[in-house]
C-alpha cells in the first residue's frame, strides 16, 4: 500500500517506520522543516527505541521519505493517517485546531486533483481511506472532519473519501513494540463498516478487533487514559496511606494484585448500578478518616461517595425519562443485590425513596425481602428510609400481571419475572 502519514510527531514517525517495515510505501508530510529535513537525511527526530534503525533500513529501501507539503503525494495512495497533536486548550478542551489544518489541507488536496487517492480502473474508483490517530474528543469524525470533506468535495465526498476513527495506545518508550503488539485494535467508522485498507494495514497484527462508530472509537482514548490515571492515582493513595500507618506498601501492592478475581479483572467495570450495601460505604468512609488522620489526604478516595451520590441521581433520573410523575412503577430488586435482604445502604434504597418523593406510584418486587424477618441494623435502615415498606411491596403474580408504566430493573432480581410483552423496561443495573 502506499500510505501518507501527516504529523511526523511521537505517534506518526513511530508509524511510518512500522508501517514502511512492514514493506508498505509511507510518504510522511509535517509543517516542521526540520523534522522532515532530519528525516529525509535519515536522523530520526525523535528519541524511541528500535525507530532510527527502522528509519535507515526503510531509506535504504526507498520506502520511507518526507515532505513540508502535501503535493501531490495523494496521488496512487490507499490509505492517509493523521497524527498531527491535540494539545490542551486554555479552556482544558482539546485545541483542535491541527486536526482543522491538516483535514482541509487533505480536502483542498483531494478536491484540486481528481486523480488523487487509489489508483483504479477508471469508473471503479474505491475511496481513499483516511484515518484520524490523533487523540479527539466523540463527535470530531462526524462534526468537525466530515463537514470539511463535504464542503471541499461536495457529493464526490462519498465516493473519493472513507473515513476511518483509529486510536492509538501506543506508549513512549515502548512505542515499535507496542505498534506490534497494540492491547487491542480499535476501528471506528460510518456505520462500524468494515475498512479495506484498515485491514490490509493491520494484517500482520494479532490483538483484539472492535469494528463501532466513530464515537464508540473516539471516547476509547479518554476511558484508557483516565483509567491509568485512576489507577497510578489510587496506588500512591494506597501507597501513603500504607506511609501513614507504617505498613509496607510493597507487601499490599503483591496482595492487591494477585487477586484477578475482584481486583484486576472486569468486575466492578461495567456502567450501571451504584455501590452500596453494608459494606463499601462503610469502609470506605472510613478509610477517608483513616487518610484524614495520618495526613496522608486521599483525594481519590474522598471523591467516591461524592461520585457515588451523583450516580444515584443521575439513575433516578435515567429510569424516570419521559414518564409523568403519578406514572405507577414496578421497581425489581429493592437489595443491594439479589438474593440477599440485606437492604443497609442499598441505592436501590434511595432510588424507592426519590421515586416516592417525586410522586410516582410506587410498587416493589423483591422475593427476598419480607418486612416481618427484617432485624436488627437492617429493620431500622429499612423502616428509617421507607416507613411504607409494606404497603409497597408486591408478590411475583401481581408483579407479572402488569399495568406499570415502567419496571425499573435495579439487579438480578427482574430475572425472576415472567413480564408481559410489551413492558417499557429500564435496566438500570446494566446501562444501554
Ligand atoms: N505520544 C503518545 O504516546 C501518544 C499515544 C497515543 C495517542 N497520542 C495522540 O496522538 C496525537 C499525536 O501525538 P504526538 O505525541 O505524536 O504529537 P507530536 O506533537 O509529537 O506530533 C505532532 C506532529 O504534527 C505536526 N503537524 C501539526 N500540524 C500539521 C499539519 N497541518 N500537517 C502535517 N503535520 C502537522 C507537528 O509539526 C508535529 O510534528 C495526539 O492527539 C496525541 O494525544 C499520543
Amino acid at each position: 500500500m502506499k500510505t501518507v502519514i501527516f504529523g511526523l510527531g511521537y505517534v506518526g514517525f513511530t508509524a511510518a517506520c512500522c508501517i514502511a517495515e512492514e514493506g508498505h510505501t509511507v510518504i510522511g508530510i509535517d509543517v516542521s522543516p526540520a523534522k522532515v529535513a532530519q528525516i529525509n537525511a535519515g536522523k530520526a527526530p525523535i528519541i524511541e527505541p528500535r525507530v532510527a534503525a527502522m528509519l535507515t533500513a526503510a531509506r535504504a529501501a526507498g520506502r520511507l521519505r518526507a515532505d513540508t507539503e502535501i503535493g501531490d503525494h495523494l496521488r496512487g495512495a490507499d490509505l492517509a493517517i493523521v497524527c498531527v497533536g491535540t494539545p490542551s486548550a486554555v479552556d482544558g478542551a482539546h485545541d483542535m485546531g491541527y486536526i482543522a489544518n491538516v483535514t482541509r489541507e487533505i480536502a483542498q488536496a483531494l478536491a484540486a486533483d481528481p486523480e488523487a487517492g487509489p489508483k483504479t480502473e477508471p469508473g471503479t474508483g474505491a475511496p481513499l481511506a483516511i484515518a484520524y490517530r490523533s487523540t479527539v474528543r466523540p463527535g470530531t469524525m462526524e462534526e468537525l472532519v466530515r463537514p470539511i470533506f463535504e464542503t471541499a468535495l461536495g457529493p464526490a465526498f462519498a465516493h473519493r473519501v472513507e473515513l476511518v476513527y483509529n486510536p492509538e495506545f501506543l506508549r513512549e518508550g515502548s512505542a515499535v513494540q507496542d505498534y506490534f503488539a497494540p492491547p487491542k485494535i480499535v476501528i471506528g467508522t460510518e456505520g462500524a463498516r468494515p475498512s479495506a485498507a484498515m485491514e490490509t494495514l493491520n494484517a500482520n497484527l494479532d490483538a483484539p478487533r472492535f469494528l463501532v462508530g466513530f464515537r464508540e472509537a473516539e471516547i476509547t482514548k479518554f476511558v484508557d487514559n483516565s483509567w491509568h490515571a485512576v489507577k497510578v492515582a489510587f496506588a500512591n493513595e494506597i501507597g501513603r496511606a500504607c506511609l501513614g500507618l507504617g505498613v509496607s506498601a510493597k507487601a499490599v501492592h503483591q496482595i492487591f494484585v494477585a487477586d484477578d478475581k475482584l481486583n484486576i479483572s472486569p468486575y466492578y467495570l461495567r456502567p450501571g448500578g451504584a455501590f452500596g450495601g453494608s459494606c463499601l460505604p462503610k469502609d470506605v468512609r472510613a478509610l477517608q478518616y483513616i487518610g484524614a488522620d495520618t495526613g496522608a489526604n486521599l483525594h481519590l478516595i474522598d471523591s467516591l461517595l461524592r461520585s457515588n451520590e451523583a450516580h444515584k441521581h443521575r439513575l433516578f433520573e435515567h429510569a424516570t425519562e419521559g414518564l409523568a410523575p403519578g406514572a405507577s412503577v414496578l421497581m425489581a430488586g429493592l437489595a443491594f443485590k439479589a438474593e440477599t435482604d440485606d437492604l443497609r445502604e442499598s441505592p436501590n434504597v434511595d432510588l424507592a425513596r426519590k421515586l416516592l418523593t417525586a410522586g410516582y406510584e410506587l410498587k416493589i418486587f423483591d422475593p427476598a425481602i419480607t418486612p416481618e424477618a427484617l432485624v436488627g441494623k437492617n429493620l431500622g435502615y429499612a423502616f428509617s428510609q421507607l416507613p411504607e415498606l409494606e404497603r409497597l411491596l408486591i408478590d411475583k403474580p401481581t408483579a407479572e400481571a402488569g399495568g406499570f408504566a415502567r419496571v425499573i430493573a435495579t439487579n438480578a432480581t427482574v430475572r425472576a419475572l415472567n413480564l408481559p410483552a410489551g413492558t417499557d423496561l429500564c435496566d438500570i443495573g446494566s446501562l444501554p
